[in-house]
């Protein structure tokens, strides 16, 4: 089968197209890097030519309230009118669980990309998931106030990029699910605990203060704005399996 990777160099695209390549399938790693831009629409027509999966795992390059829901809103229209008139089966798309329940201005942009989706006509899957493990240093940095981190308590229960991965290699080989479908990590703790444990697993001096008033990316976090509500399915990479891995890899 033909499967088009949308940011299939970034990190999880390339974990997926390394999975479905190796379960022999034909897969395109399709990024500004190799040819093909849903911003401006180069080598999307090609790309598309015989397909019957795209996954899109694209991300936009700044995070900035209005850049990042243009960013979504251009690429999910050129995508899913490129795959509407090369007649592809099923769209998957990588969300993030509690879009629909925060007022943070990326969550915004992933509920901008999921109703252009679901008004497409497409057979599609949206994947939402929690936090990436690997995304820790970057919350960290950008909670941080010289040499504290403040974070809040809400629930957290991060993944890792390798079980995120695994599940969407898996959807984009089953039957469309018309809906969406949650993924989290195995472990559900406190956000400021998993931050604090991230940095000292690191050496990082920095210190983490629990304040429910922190902002996640200018939205609040109550405590269950970040974690499934209902049935989700589990990453098996545990929190400190993961620091190890990492620290090895390092
Ligand atoms: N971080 C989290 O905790 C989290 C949680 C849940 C869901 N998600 C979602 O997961 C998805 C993947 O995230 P990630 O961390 O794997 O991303 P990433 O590593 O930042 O990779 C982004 C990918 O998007 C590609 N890209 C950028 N602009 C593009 C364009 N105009 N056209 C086509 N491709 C473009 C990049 O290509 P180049 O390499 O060529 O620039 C790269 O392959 C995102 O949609 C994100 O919203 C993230």
């Amino acid at each position: 089968m033909k499967i088009v990777v949308i940011g299939g160099t970034g990190l999880i695209g390339s974990k997926a197209v390394a999975i479905l390549r190796q379960r022999g399938h034909e897969v395109v790693a399709a990024s500004p890097n190799t040819g093909v831009n849903t911003i401006t629409g180069e080598g999307l027509k090609q790309a598309m030519a015989g397909t019957q999966v795209v996954i899109d795992l694209a991300n936009s390059p700044s995070f900035e309230d209005k850049a990042v829901l243009q960013f979504f809103e251009t690429s999910g229209r050129n995508l899913l009118a490129a795959e509407t008139a090369a007649g592809v089966r099923h769209h998957v798309a990588l969300s993030i669980v509690g879009t629909d329940r925060s007022d943070n201005g990326y969550f915004r942009a992933k509920v901008a990309q999921e109703k252009l989706i679901k008004a497409s006509g497409i057979p599609y899957t949206i994947i939402r998931s929690t936090q990436f493990m690997e995304f820790l240093r970057g919350i960290a940095d950008s909670s941080t106030d010289g040499n504290k981190i403040s974070i809040s308590p809400g629930l957290f229960q991060p993944i890792a990029a390798d079980d995120v991965a695994a599940n969407v290699a898996d959807v984009a080989l089953t039957a469309p699910a018309h809906g969406i479908v949650e993924i989290a990590g195995p472990e559900r703790a406190p956000f400021n605990e998993f931050v604090a444990r991230y940095l000292k697993a690191v050496g990082d001096p920095r210190e983490v203060v629990r304040d429910p008033e922190a902002r996640y990316f200018g939205g609040r976090v109550e405590e269950h704005s970040l974690v499934p509500l209902g049935e989700a399915r589990l990453g098996r990479v545990g929190f400190d399996e993961w620091l190890r891995r990492s620290r090895a890899a390092a």
